[in-house]
């Protein structure tokens, strides 16, 4: 795998997937019971907005630092994530966090994550980032194996009756990753079907994304909602035109909140025939 993560951590797509996590965070934190948070594809958990990787593809400038820059007098969700990412900054705004770290500063004492990373560089990485956090567990695996290892998710004798499964792959050969994605999500429903599902994609043709979605629709969960930001038209099929996250069982209002901040995001870091939708692939009945 050529994957790094660091080359890519800010971007746009960074943008859109860390600010409707912290949305489901937000949401999961409105009651009192303990959640359990499941990041299959973790990355290392921080990374440097002045390093080589960052400056070689110039994303993250193109992305969040942009964002931060305008101070968009957003809605609360844009607030609350640009208020997640500073507060995970230890230093002058000069680092990005990724999804483990998100979470790891949203969580209650009662609350738990489980991070998997396949590399061993970037877990070992992510273990010194998330170091001497005892409600943090860092695992060196395939995290779409870890869906089947780690669901439903307990502790001791306790199971976690609230949860967020976040898929985040690299999509190095994009319909490549299809398969295991839809198996996994299918998995995670049967042993979880409470939980909430998090699904990050790469959009370079939307149309391209209809079998995908077609699959993820006659899975069995309640509801499935995408939300989408394309930063310019999709009509290449060789770049990353935009991305969208699908999330299965959202919480309730989950879309009122995100809807207001796509218009900011697109505004920021969008070039011309930039666009965002929220769609529902599935509605439970009213
Ligand atoms: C898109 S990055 C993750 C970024 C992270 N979720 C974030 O938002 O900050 C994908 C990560 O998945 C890792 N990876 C690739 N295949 C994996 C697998 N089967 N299981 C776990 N991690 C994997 C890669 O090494 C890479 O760090």
């Amino acid at each position: 795998m050529n994957y790094r993560h660091g080359f890519h951590a800010g971007n746009h797509a960074d943008v859109l997937k860390h600010l409707v996590l912290v949305a489901l965070l937000d949401a999961l934190k409105r009651k009192d019971a303990a959640f359990f948070v499941l990041d299959t594809h973790a990355g290392r958990g921080r990374y440097d907005l002045r390093g080589d990787q960052a400056r070689r593809t110039g994303e993250a400038a193109s992305g969040f630092v942009r964002l931060r820059e305008a101070q968009p007098a957003g809605p609360p969700a844009l607030r609350a994530y640009l208020e997640a990412v500073a507060e995970c900054d230890p230093g002058e705004a000069m680092s990005y966090p990724g999804s483990p770290l998100l979470v790891a500063h949203a969580l209650r004492d009662q609350d738990r994550l489980a991070a998997c990373e396949l590399q061993p560089d970037e877990a070992a990485a992510l273990k010194t980032v998330l170091a001497g956090d005892p409600r943090c567990h860092v695992h060196n695996r395939d995290g779409y194996a870890a869906v089947k290892a780690l669901l439903p998710p307990r502790e001791g004798n306790t199971r976690f009756a609230r949860g967020l499964v976040l898929i985040d792959p690299p999509y190095e050969v994009q319909e490549g990753e299809y398969a295991p994605i839809v198996a996994a999500l299918r998995e995670g429903l049967e042993r979880f079907p409470q939980g909430i599902y998090a699904l990050w994609y790469p959009i370079k043709r939307r149309a391209t994304l209809q079998p995908l979605m077609r699959k993820i629709a006659a899975l069995p969960a309640r509801s499935a909602l995408t939300i989408e930001l394309l930063v310019r038209p999709d009509d290449s099929p060789l770049r990353m035109n935009g991305s969208g996250m699908l999330i299965l069982n959202p919480p309730w209002q989950l879309d009122a909140a995100i809807e207001p901040t796509l218009r900011p995001l697109a505004q920021a870091m969008g070039e011309a025939g930039a666009s965002w939708r929220l769609t529902w692939l599935k509605q439970e009945p009213a």
